[in-house]
């Protein structure tokens, strides 16, 4: 028999999967679908979602952009876990017969496989931006301080920690806590060494630093290996207390706000 070639990637066909995917919107039935598809080993899950809309649905709603692991639009779950769809290779899923996927749900659903992340850019708009030391023209920062910045600003926006971080997902807490990605938000700016904002009281009022837990869900699904938790979270619960609980730092601090 001959080969079975796709004409628009040049992949040989010689496997095939039951994909079931998540079908429906907000305002219709939601309900899985299944699909059989084709494919070949060195593809990945959204090429397979790609070949769904090619051959048997061109009104399945996918969000993608680089196809890349770098643009963070086509975060989804695949059998259950929080993935980019574009680097999840199906080499990982030998001999799989099936697959489920579903969007994230922790953000509410727009159609098939694409949800609301409004929420978190209103999120992002509620934090303080860097601020500058008044009368300096140069700033100086040291290799340390680059290379710690340097992981918290991998972040490429999936949100896959958001929608994998309990206090969001499970206990619906969006106006308590800002969750993983805004905290790695709050740290590149609070680690910055010339950055003179005050964003602590904030960080632990509004943003709710103190409602994470340390489970660090959230870092194992990060696509950009960040240490979320380790190296962002943690240090910024240490200068919280410092500022809230410490005697000494508290004086300071307090000194700090009034020259
Ligand atoms: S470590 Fe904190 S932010 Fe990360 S998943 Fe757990 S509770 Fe959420
Ligand atoms: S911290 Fe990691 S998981 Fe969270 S949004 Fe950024 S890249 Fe995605
Ligand atoms: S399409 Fe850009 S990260 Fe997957």
């Amino acid at each position: 028999m001959p080969e079975k070639i796709d004409i628009y990637s040049g992949a040989t066909l010689d496997s095939k999967i039951d994909l079931s995917i998540q079908r429906g919107s907000k305002n219709s039935e939601v309900k899985m679908e299944k699909y059989t598809v084709e494919y070949d080993k060195t593809e990945v899950v959204l090429d397979l979602v790609h070949r769904v809309q090619a051959e048997f649905a061109p009104d399945l709603a996918v969000r993608w952009n680089c196809k890349a692991g770098k643009c963070g639009s086509c975060s989804a779950e695949v059998n259950g876990s929080p993935k980019l769809m574009c680097m999840t290779k199906m080499s990982d899923y030998t001999n799989a017969k099936s697959m489920e996927i579903r969007p994230m749900r922790t953000f509410p659903l727009i159609k098939d496989l694409v949800t609301d992340v409004s929420w978190n850019f209103e999120k992002n708009k509620q934090i303080k931006p860097f601020k500058p030391p008044t009368g300096v023209k140069e700033l100086t920062m040291y290799q340390q301080h680059v290379d710690r910045i340097q992981e918290y600003r991998k972040c490429i926006e999936c949100f896959l920690c958001q929608d994998t971080c309990h206090v969001l997902r499970t206990h619906e807490e969006f106006n308590q806590y800002a969750g993983p990605r805004f905290m790695i938000r709050l740290a590149t700016l609070e680690f910055h060494p010339e950055d003179q904002e005050d964003r602590i009281g904030e960080i632990k009022n509004t943003f709710g630093v103190n409602m994470c837990n340390i489970t660090k869900c959230c870092q194992e699904v990060c696509p950009e290996e960040i240490h979320i938790t380790d190296n962002g979270i943690i240090p910024l619960k240490e200068r919280v207390a410092d500022n809230f609980y410490d005697p000494l730092m508290m004086a300071v601090s307090w000194i700090k706000r009034l020259l």
